[in-house]
């Protein structure tokens, strides 16, 4: 149970004669003019991308991820970039300015680690009362406000303490109302609750209009920036980063990271492509398994979904003869990636199905593919874009579900096309003969 206070307001008078005057005006959409050419663009490509190609004027931004992850740094390093040509302001609520100011003394270096000098147009304050925060806003003129956080900023005039869901409503709703009036673009950082979204209430990203949020394995250094709703391009573009003591650096090819540390010839590994939005990665996905040495086999994966992997075994146990029923099974997706999407099935199963036999993929050789629960294999979305992918990285064969309906593009050259119906068939194709 949260209490929610409201602030009082004056109820309207209904015995009044006097009407409404409404000062907004409703105009022909011809006359309005669009603003979406004249985006700002940032030297970070790809927090540029995640954006839909660059900051968007009058716009409010939201960015969400675990304690830690590196929120501040990634925004302290977009306002460092931009505070070359723009004006910006960065308020803080969590750290003196003195921590941010070590902190950019830290970032702010050339690739022989010299320290550069900070630009004079980024401004730091600590404040959280919204009304000075806005105050400060009015007298600087900057062409990007960065609250970090949502949560520690209030509106006096609200009881209910900071963080709370009305203040953080009231809150976001205020500043969406100055962005767009101003011009204004506005970047809010919000913490993220136990289950992951957000903290405060789900209107907070009906206000807002990017949510993007950060993501990653709290003991990795990649990081991933996924934009989860965008009213100016498309969602589910996902921005690849490192984290490191120069902050957040862009990796271009993030394929050939998941893939660097990567045993060759070595049992239990096999290579999948995941979508990542709409850019196809390559990553290393690694079985292991061992005989259970009391009670139930365990089933502890890392990096896809506990009854995925509880489906893909008992599937390989009863459909390809693979047994697992004494054994404890152990998934992991190397780099820290969280895959979701079902067409890792086939590599998480050559993994699995590596281990048991003792017997490597073969290592040119990515799968791709879902498994059905008779043990057939089912076509994952993309395929295209992801054979490429592969073929570009050096791969030489992939494993594929058979194509039962006509039409669509032929599979890119450059890799050979193994078609499979059934994972039976597939393991077959793809595990090396000792
Ligand atoms: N010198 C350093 N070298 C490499 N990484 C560092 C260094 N200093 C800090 N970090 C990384 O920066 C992270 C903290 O980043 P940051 O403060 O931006 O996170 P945040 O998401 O804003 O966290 P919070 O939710 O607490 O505000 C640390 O967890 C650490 O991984
Ligand atoms: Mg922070």
């Amino acid at each position: 149970m949260a209490e929610e206070i409201t602030a009082k307001r004056e109820p309207r008078d209904s015995h009044t004669s006097t009407r409404f005057n409404a000062t907004s005006v409703p105009r022909p959409i011809q006359e309005i003019q669009s603003d979406t050419g004249n985006r700002i663009q940032l030297k970070h490509q790809e927090f540029s991308r995640v954006l839909g190609g660059g900051l968007v004027p009058g716009s409010i931004n939201l960015i969400g991820g675990d304690p830690g992850i590196g929120k501040s740094t990634l925004l302290l390093q977009i306002a460092l970039e931009l505070a070359e040509d723009h004006p910006v302001l960065y308020v803080s609520g969590e750290e003196s300015e003195r921590q941010i100011k070590m902190r950019a003394d830290r970032l702010h270096r050339d690739t022989d680690r010299q320290t550069l000098p900070l630009p004079e147009n980024l401004l730091l304050v600590t404040e959280t009362n919204l009304e000075a925060i806005l105050d400060h806003t009015d007298s600087t003129r900057p062409a990007l406000l960065i609250v970090d956080s949502i949560q520690t900023s209030y509106l006096p005039e609200f009881e209910s303490s900071a963080g709370s869901v009305s203040q953080v409503r009231e809150s976001a709703s205020r500043l969406r109302e100055y962005a767009k009036r101003t011009g204004i673009s506005v970047f809010l950082i919000g913490h993220v609750t136990k289950e992951g979204t957000i903290a405060g209430p789900r209107v907070l990203e009906h206000i807002v209009d990017t949510v993007l949020y950060l993501e990653g394995d709290r003991y990795q250094a990649y990081r991933l920036l996924r934009s989860v709703k965008n009213r100016f391009g498309a969602t589910s573009e996902v921005g690849v980063f490192e984290m490191g003591e120069r902050g957040m650096v862009e990796i271009t090819n993030p394929s050939e990271a998941f893939l660097a540390e990567r045993m060759v010839n070595a049992p239990g590994s096999a290579i999948a492509v995941t979508m990542e939005g709409t850019r196809p990665i390559l990553v290393e996905i690694q079985g292991l398994t061992n005989p259970t040495t009391f009670g139930n086999p365990r089933r502890t994966p890392n990096g896809i979904e506990f009854n995925r992997l509880l489906l893909i075994s008992a599937v390989l146990t009863r459909r390809a003869g693979i047994k697992l029923t004494d054994q404890d099974v152990f998934v992991n997706v190397v780099g820290g990636l969280k895959i979701s999407e079902p067409a890792a099935d086939l590599a998480v199963a050559a993994a699995i199905a590596s281990s048991v036999k003792d017997r490597p993929v073969k290592a040119d050789t990515i799968l791709i593919g879902e498994i059905g629960l008779s043990g057939e294999l089912r076509m994952a979305s993309r395929m295209s874009d992801r054979l490429e992918e592969a073929a570009k990285l050096g791969f030489q064969s992939a494993i594929i579900p058979k194509k039962l309906r006509s039409g669509g593009s032929p599979w890119p050259t450059g890799i050979n096309i193994i078609e499979a119906r059934s994972l039976n068939q597939a393991l077959k194709e793809a595990l090396l003969h000792k």
